[in-house]
């Protein structure tokens, strides 16, 4: 989702924004701009619709300054024109704003203050830096209280960025709920939404609270809170490597981060378990778990297949309930809870604001939040009462790979831990580490066979508009995901479901030739599902067969290795993810920017 850098007191400010907004590319966006300036009010205001490299054509040798912002957009408020892309202006031109997140009373604010303001496009954001250049302009407050009355009036969530042409020494920040952090250089300060952007500047940031006001100079950062008084916080080590979020010699992220879901295993596995190899968690944590009598897993897209795939192991080893639900559902229309129930926010980038909503919700009800996420102080860490990491390392391709694979491996340490608490014998006898090596194992056998999988991609889903997925148990809920995976980056309509389920309605969509790719990993129930192929396969459906070592049969397409029952989603996603991938690169399509996804969602 949208991106935004700022840089001020540098002399190639220029290069400093487009490396960052390069940095930020991965979040999804459909147009950006710049606006640098220097002590001389050489000013350049640049925009662009489409990838950053249509921005970069437009850049001349003589755009550069001192100071500047920069901004990637994804397109709520109006569509992806020039017009609408930021940075935006007020009426007389004299203040340049960039805004991530949704101001929820901007129209309000249109016909309270800014009658007679024209304004250019279609965007909420417009109309908060149209509100700034007001309160100056007409009603002769100083920059600074304009930008802290405007911040006052305006709802929703936002991160601003702010230079007044005449103070081009000068960044004003604000923000609420949209993350914003403070990058600090030597000589020179930047601000940024992701610590990824500027991290090749430096590794020192400053966190900005939620109603803080931040007016950074080239040698100092002031931050005030609401009532105008300072603030000192001292800043924190980012701990990211540049090396990991290359490319290295993979074409596609999306690729590299599938390739790294075996080490991943490992890591977890490691992270997890002290000296005597005992697999271990916070015990405020495993007491938080013990002490309640409800689990309910609360995300959004992939991170809720990962929720599904986790229900099963998690109530077998834990003996707690657990219900499993979407975030933008949930948070409105809260279902009876339980007396004691814990909350588990899965969040591979811990900012979906779906997701925060619902944190802030139940926080205030008084239950404990624990966030399992892949960003160390992110939002829902921040605001949780107890946190646990992915350890996947950034997953910068749009469509979740690896980060799906740790979140289950990352709830079943948790689950086995409070298992072994609770005494559980399963939990007792579940040998965690063997089993996320032999998941390991299965995983790296699967990506071994990149190119089976890759022409059995090109032989069935070439030219087909749609597809279904089907699997029983935890093969239903690797459909969901294969089908996301599927939808999500190749544009094939693709639908994840219970095999069981598809005559009841759906199978009405089988013709000659619909692709359906049954999984199956399950022994109990795999004769049911093979009965389902035979009904789709009689109906003209060209079928696929997935399945593990112990339940497969002659002719099935791609076997993988067994792994421990509990664990079959880690191995068995793995094919699926590959034929996304394959599938999408087949129709030339570019597998690690989607059209209109967001890697981050940070509005609801
Ligand atoms: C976006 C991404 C999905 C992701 C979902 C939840 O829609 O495109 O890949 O699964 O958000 O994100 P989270 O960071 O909360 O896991």
């Amino acid at each position: 989702m949208c991106g935004i850098v700022g840089v001020v007191g540098s002399r190639n400010a220029t290069d400093i924004l487009i490396q960052g907004l390069q940095k930020l590319e991965y979040r999804g966006y459909d147009s950006s701009g710049i606006f640098v300036t220097d002590e001389e009010h050489n000013e350049h205001l640049i925009k662009a619709v489409g990838r950053i490299s249509e921005l970069q054509r437009k850049i001349g040798i003589d755009v550069n300054g001192t100071t500047g912002i920069g901004h990637t957009r994804w397109a709520t408020h109006g569509k992806p024109t020039e017009n609408n892309a930021h940075p935006h202006v007020s009426e007389s031109g004299r203040f340049v704003l960039v805004h991530n997140g949704v101001i929820e009373n901007f129209l309000e604010i249109k016909n309270e203050y800014l009658e007679g303001h024209h304004f250019l496009g279609q965007t909420d954001t417009e109309v908060a830096v149209h509100l700034i250049g007001k309160f100056v302009e007409e009603d002769g407050m100083t920059t600074k209280e304009a930008f802290c009355k405007a911040l006052d009036i305006i709802v929703g969530s936002f991160a601003f960025v702010m230079i007044d042409k005449e103070e081009p020494d000068t960044l004003y920040v604000g923000k609420n709920k949209s993350p914003l952090l403070v990058a600090l250089g030597n000589g020179y300060n930047m601000v940024c939404s992701d610590a990824m952007a500027m991290i090749r500047e430096t590794h020192d940031f400053l966190e900005i609270h939620d109603g803080e006001r931040v007016i950074v100079k080239a040698d100092s950062v002031e931050i005030l809170n609401e009532a105008g008084e300072l603030v000192s916080r001292e800043p924190f080590v980012a701990e990211l490597d540049l090396s990991d979020i290359g490319k290295g010699t993979y074409p596609y992220y999306m690729m590299k981060e599938i390739d790294e879901q075996p080490a991943v295993m490992r890591r977890i596995s490691s992270k997890y378990t002290d000296e005597n190899g005992n697999v271990v968690v916070d015990s405020e944590i495993v007491q938080a778990v013990n002490d309640s009598d409800r689990v309910y897993i609360v995300a959004c897209g992939t991170s809720y297949h990962a929720g599904w795939a986790s229900k099963m192991f998690f109530e077998k080893m834990t003996e707690i309930p657990v219900e499993v639900h979407l975030a933008s559902e949930f948070g409105y229309n809260i279902p009876l809870l339980s007396k004691k129930p814990l909350f588990i926010f899965l969040s591979q980038s811990g900012e979906t604001a779906d997701s925060r909503q619902v944190l802030v919700k139940v926080s205030k009800l008084g239950h404990k939040v624990l966030t399992i996420t892949n960003v160390a102080g992110s939002t829902l860490s921040r605001e949780a009462d107890y946190t646990m990491l992915l350890h996947a390392g950034p997953e910068i391709a749009v469509a979740s790979t690896k980060a799906y694979t740790a979140q289950i491996a990352t709830m079943a340490v948790l689950a086995k831990t409070v298992g072994v608490f609770r005494k559980n014998t399963i939990a007792e006898e579940f040998d965690l580490t063997k089993e996320l090596g032999l998941v390991a194992n299965a995983m790296s056998a699967v990506v071994a066979e990149k190119e089976v999988i890759e022409a059995i991609t090109a032989e069935n889903l070439l030219t087909t508009r749609n597809a279904f997925y089907i699997g029983r148990g935890n093969d239903y809920y690797v459909s969901m995901e294969a089908a996301l995976k599927m939808k999500e980056i190749s544009y094939i309509q693709c639908e994840g479901f219970a095999a069981g389920e598809l005559k009841h309605g759906t199978i009405a969509l089988i013709e000659d030739g619909t692709p359906v790719l049954a999984m199956i990993s399950q022994k109990e129930v795999a004769a049911h599902t093979r009965g389902n192929v035979m009904e789709v396969l009689s109906r003209g459906a060209n079928t696929i067969v997935i399945s593990s070592e112990e339940c497969a049969e002659v002719g099935d397409d791609f076997v993988i290795n067994t792994v421990h029952p509990f664990l079959t989603t880690l191995a068995m996603v793995v094919p699926a993810q590959l034929i996304a991938y394959y599938a999408t690169l087949q129709r030339g399509l570019d597998v690690d920017k989607p059209r209109n996804l967001a890697k981050s969602v940070t509005v609801e």
